[in-house]
């Protein structure tokens, strides 16, 4: 038995294809790497969503959830804007009903943008803004929360990241997801379930970490010291390691590439940048020395903290903007899981004491 079901197929899926030796990851046919530089957020919508939910006028249907679901907004008592933002946005999320249908499915997709940014604004004090369903997804949600119309370099690297995360085969929130639309409970169920997966700092929990170490290596010269340090300590290396990757994670360099046009804008601190390739090469290096039997590469969720950090996303929400791309995934998932029919049900094996038989 393996307790992390690594090597077990529980599912076959037209979705996503994860291939950990070679380091590819494919979407319904479509390569990462071309599908980060032709698409928006909701093309890859329409190609995961097609077959499964009607995909006709996906974009203005997208825009106009958005501006449904902001109405609960209105309903956010303080106790829920004092809770860390994912715990918040899961609060909100879970008022939305738990239909199957695609008018559900669009508000699943519209809520983690309009409630995470109308709770960033709440914590500090601004009102929410309401969206504007004739933007793109990516625009309205920068646009949503700091109050300016982003620019299209900004809005152009929240779609690359979008994209980049809305699905990755069979990982720990979509099996969540997929396990819960196995009962023929709700989407909203679903969503919720995987959402909760996802918070956990071996999942989507890793890159506000990511930003703490780079804050604590400070400069590129202490870098490789804090490394060890950590790594004596026991700790794990935040933007590191990968269940299914053997090699690099494709959507660290998707992201990289976006990294590098935010720098080569001004939009970030080039010194901030030289940190984290310096982080990046000694924690490779050190991984390499430490964990001889184990390739250790980057994965997505390094490049994930600078891209986010430069488009003015607190750190404390990284894992909001993670789900406002991976809930395509968890929806397409869940739907496709519903319509197979068969409920989920694995065995354990009883290892506990046993009744004792009278003689
Ligand atoms: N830093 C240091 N060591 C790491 C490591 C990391 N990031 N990731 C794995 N390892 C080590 C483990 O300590 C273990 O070493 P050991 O055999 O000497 O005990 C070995 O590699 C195997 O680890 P294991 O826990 O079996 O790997 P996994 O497949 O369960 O781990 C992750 C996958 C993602 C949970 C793991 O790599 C990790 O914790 N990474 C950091 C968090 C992160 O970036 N998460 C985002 C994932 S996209």
């Amino acid at each position: 038995m393996k307790s992390g079901l690594e090597d077990v197929v529980a599912a076959e899926t037209v979705l996503s294809d994860v291939d950990g030796k070679n380091g590819r990851l494919i979407v319904r046919g479509v390569s990462l790497d071309e599908l980060v530089v032709h698409n928006s957020y909701e093309d890859v919508l329409d190609l995961l969503f097609d077959g499964f939910f009607d995909t006709k006028g996906l974009r203005a249907a997208l825009g106009r959830a958005r501006v449904e679901v902001f109405a609960h907004v209105a309903q956010t008592d303080p106790a829920l804007v004092v809770l860390p933002p994912v715990d918040g946005m899961r609060a909100l999320l879970a008022r939305l009903d738990d239909g199957q249908g695609r008018d559900a499915a669009l508000r699943l997709v519209a809520a983690p943008a309009v409630f995470t940014t109308a709770l960033l604004r709440l914590k500090v004090g601004l009102t929410p803004i309401t969206p504007n369903a004739a933007l793109s997804h990516a625009a309205d949600s920068l646009r949503m929360m700091s109050g300016t119309m982003p620019s299209a370099q900004q809005v152009s690297a929240l779609d690359r990241y979008l994209v980049t995360v809305a699905d990755h085969g069979l990982n720990a929130s979509t099996f969540a997801a997929r396990v819960v639309a196995s009962t023929q409970a709700g989407l909203t169920s679903s969503v919720l379930a995987a959402l909760s997966a996802l918070k956990g700092p071996l999942h989507g929990g890793a890159p506000g970490p990511v930003l703490d170490m780079l804050d604590a290596a400070g400069t590129p010269a202490n870098a490789l010291a804090w490394l060890e340090s950590a790594l004596a300590n026991g700790e794990r290396l935040m933007g590191f390691g990968h269940r299914v990757y053997r090699v690099r994670d494709p959507r660290a360099d998707a992201l990289k590439g976006a990294v590098r046009v935010l720098a080569s804008s001004g939009a970030i601190d080039p010194a901030r940048l030289a940190l984290a390739e310096a982080v990046e090469a000694a924690a490779l290096d050190l991984l390499k020395r430490k964990k001889p039997d184990r390739p250790l590469d980057t994965n997505v969720e390094f490049y994930t903290a600078l891209l986010l950090e430069a488009l003015g996303f607190p750190r404390e929400a990284f894992t909001c903007v993670f789900a406002m791309g991976r809930v395509g995934g968890w929806i397409a998932h869940a739907r496709e899981q519903a319509m197979d029919g068969r409920l989920i049900r694995p065995m354990s094996v009883y290892v506990g004491p046993v009744p004792q038989v009278a003689a």
